[in-house]
């Protein structure tokens, strides 16, 4: 069972994302115990304060080691041998997150979200209880909470069952951390003089995968080739990777040749 717990200022931010779609089901199967708390439960004055002024000076607030401290050591344990699980802060300055990263998560022990607010935590609160330290990409939101949610989602779908369709995690982009996926299309098969490729409609499963292979190579080169630079458990061959064909320059809304 993946368990995730969240610790944040503003729980009821998560209330709707947790009851719905694939992440609920996740949890109503078991698949999943997602827990959220309330950062301001472990305060013990009457201002329930969770922030404090910079030294130095400096704009803005930042959240004090109490209650993050105790409120971290009370869900995860204290940093070290017995601390249960992985902390994990979310912050513009972490590891940016990648599917590889989410991988090896899901397969990992519990995990605790830290959710920052304000001008972020106390770096005392980093050293002395946070095991990592992560990102979702190089701009700055006002809180960790989407963070957290989007590191939730990516690892509820990785979950046996979760999904409609396991395969598309075979098929989606990043399956190997290192290539888009192709074109895709449905009904109908002419909108607007755009057609669907023939091939995709031949019922010849072998050409079809190739046709798939062939685009998916193509755009990751046209629109990530840093992706094919570190290609290697993409599937494709160095002669592919290298390769020129097809489309490269396939971009949304281009007519996709046969
Ligand atoms: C306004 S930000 C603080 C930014 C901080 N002053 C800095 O320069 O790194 C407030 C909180 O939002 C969260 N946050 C903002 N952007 C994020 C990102 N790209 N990835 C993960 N968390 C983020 C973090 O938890 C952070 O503590």
């Amino acid at each position: 069972m993946l368990e995730i717990d969240v610790l944040t200022i503003f729980p009821d931010l998560f209330t709707p994302f947790l009851e719905a779609a694939f992440v609920g089901s996740a949890q109503e199967q078991e698949a999943a115990r997602i827990g959220v708390h309330d950062l301001r439960e472990w305060t013990e004055d009457r201002h329930r304060s969770v922030d404090d002024s910079p030294y130095g000076g400096g704009p803005g607030m930042v959240m004090t080691p109490e209650p993050l401290i105790p409120a971290i050591e009370s869900l995860a344990g204290p940093k070290g041998p017995d601390r249960v699980g992985r902390v994990v802060y979310l912050t513009p300055q972490g590891e940016p997150l990648s599917q590889g990263k989410l991988l090896e998560m899901a397969q990992g022990p519990p995990i605790l979200l830290v959710c920052g607010r304000y001008e972020g935590i106390d770096q005392r609160v980093l050293d002395l209880a946070v095991d990592e330290e992560v990102s979702i990409g190089d701009y700055v939101l006002s809180g960790g909470e989407i963070p957290a949610m989007v590191l939730i989602e990516g690892l509820v779908r990785l979950l046996p069952g979760v999904l409609g369709n396991p395969e598309s995690i075979e098929t989606e982009s990043f399956r190997g951390g290192d290539f888009l996926e192709g074109p895709q299309y449905t009904r109908p098969p002419i909108y607007r003089g755009l057609e669907v490729p023939l091939v995709l409609r031949s019922g010849n499963h072998a050409a079809i995968e190739e046709w798939h292979r062939e685009h998916a190579l193509a755009r990751t080169r046209a629109r990530r080739p840093d992706l094919l630079d570190r290609a290697g458990g993409s599937g494709f061959s160095s002669s592919e990777i290298g390769g020129s064909k097809p489309n490269e320059k396939v971009r949304p809304g281009d007519r996709v040749e046969n």
